[in-house]
């Protein structure tokens, strides 16, 4: 799989062309019909792209499909340089007041009461947990379409993983699934809104009320994703979310936990602040005495000044990114041999940081999905990954390690820490079957063109869809 190096992210320069062939046909009205046609048929062979001057794929030698090109990270250096040049300036590099302002528009963004920033999204997700009260011999639900970043937290405190099974349809945890796990020992819900969809909260919060869970939301991919009006990372007791540089708010590195629980949010500020006093967590010897066992995860001045700058084009982004992608999924909607990622009901907006599709080969003649991948990527269409590769996490040698400890042995029981048992107790079906059809645009900048490159996504799909004998033998 080909996973971008987030330390090394490949610097694509913009270089589109207003009058290029394909504009050309464009603006002729020469659109791609391929869609249209394709609903009035099930027939593969019997689809065309009329106004396409070659349908040869680029696979098989003709011009690709997709020719525009963004980057991400975007920096408006003339803007944000004066803002970075300032903070520099001032020598003041450590949290202090752009940090304040940082957490106070995301906070507003969301309408919660309080948002503390941290260093990455991982750490936000670690305190979130650190804070609440769950121990040894508790057990916390996690989706398992995830990776590493989203469970550090329930294993450090002691706390054992049951993975409930995704929806395949859309890639988020089953509300269903979480019920069957569900135990006298069950403290906690864990959902990860994976590839910027939300998961279903509404449902999920009716069974964390019932059975009185705490519930964290790994809201790390979904910033400003929503469900009827409400966004991720609102609902639960914690919504943590990345600023990682590839996220669709980048900073390089960093993290914020959103609640409207004011004791719970001065315990997550001392945590992340050495143990010092805040608030409810009240010192009274010196400031620096610590009063919680904590951890240092502070967000910096100049990393804040990031966030500011990129926050001021979020919304705008994020209104295009759900506009692009709601007409791409209906033109995509022709095509049998893939589906969109769909919403569960109720969901209303994604943050698109990756667009989604699963795959199916029986409706391409067998074609194996690296394949239609491999064409799809020669058409020029940027971010095509199979996504999370076929390693279930609840099979991690991590996860192994920790059964392993000396403090795990002393709360489980041996049959309990059996990792070959563990595995077959969490086996999830539709996750494995998502790690053999899903495919991921994986470029936050994709959903950010114009209607002409979702059109010319489609191109790409059609090409493959009517060439798929021959794309079989390359
Ligand atoms: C689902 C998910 N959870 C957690 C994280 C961890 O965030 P970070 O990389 O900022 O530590 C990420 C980001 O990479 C993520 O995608």
């Amino acid at each position: 799989m080909n996973i971008p190096d987030f330390f090394n992210p490949t610097q694509v320069k913009v270089t589109k062309d207003k009058y290029t062939r394909r504009s050309f046909l464009k603006n002729s009205g020469l659109t791609v019909a391929g869609a249209v046609l394709a609903t009035q048929t099930s027939s593969i062979s019997a689809r065309t792209v009329a106004g396409s001057q070659s349908t040869v794929p680029a696979i098989l030698g003709g011009p690709k499909a997709y020719t525009s090109q963004r980057s991400w990270p975007q920096w408006d250096a003339e803007k944000f340089n004066p803002r970075m040049n300032e903070v520099m300036q001032s020598r003041v590099w450590s949290r202090s007041g752009k940090v304040n302002e940082f957490e106070k528009k995301w906070a507003e963004m969301h309408g919660k009461k309080h948002c503390l920033s941290t260093v990455n999204g991982t750490n936000a997700l670690s305190a979130a947990w650190m804070q609440l009260d769950i121990r040894p011999g508790d057990e916390v639900i996690i989706s398992p379409y995830t990776f590493s970043a989203s469970v550090f937290g329930v294993l450090y405190k002691g706390a054992m993983p049951v993975w409930a099974d995704i929806d395949p349809m859309t890639f988020q945890i089953d509300p269903k699934k979480i019920r069957e796990k569900i135990t006298p020992r069950t403290k906690g819900i864990l959902p990860v809104h994976i590839c910027g969809y939300p998961s279903d909260m509404p449902e999920i919060m009716k069974i964390a009320k019932e059975h009185n869970l705490f519930v964290v939301e790994d809201a790390c991919q979904a910033h400003l994703a929503e469900i009827d009006g409400k966004k991720v990372g609102t609902f639960g007791n914690a919504g943590c979310f990345s600023f990682q540089g590839s996220k669709t708010l980048p900073i390089g590195e960093g993290g914020g936990i959103l609640t409207d629980d004011t004791e719970y949010y001065h315990r997550l500020y001392s945590y992340h602040n050495f143990g010092y006093a805040s608030g409810s967590v009240a010192g009274q010897i010196s400031s620096i005495t610590a009063l919680i066992l904590a951890n240092k995860i502070r967000m910096a001045e100049y990393q804040a000044v990031i966030g500011l700058c990129q926050m001021e084009k979020l919304e705008e982004q994020h209104k295009l990114r759900n506009e692009n992608a709601a007409y791409l999924t209906e033109k995509l909607s022709a095509y049998p041999g893939v589906t969109p990622v769909r919403f569960h009901k109720g969901g209303t907006q994604a943050s698109y940081y990756i667009y989604s599709m699963i795959y199916h080969p029986e409706k391409l003649d067998g074609l194996p999905r690296e394949k239609f991948l491999k064409a799809l990527s020669a058409e020029g269409v940027p971010g095509v990954q199979s996504g999370y590769p076929n390693d279930p996490i609840y099979t991690q040698p991590f996860l192994h390690e920790v059964f392993k400890s000396d403090i795990y042995k002393k709360f489980y029981t041996a049959d309990q820490l059996d990792f070959e048992k563990y595995k077959q107790r969490n086996h999830c079906p539709a996750l494995i079957k998502t790690f053999n059809t899903a495919i991921w645009l994986w470029d936050p900048a994709l959903m950010l063109g114009s209607k002409s490159d979702m059109d010319d996504i489609v191109k790409a799909v059609d090409k493959i869809h009517n060439n798929v004998a021959k794309i079989k033998d390359v």
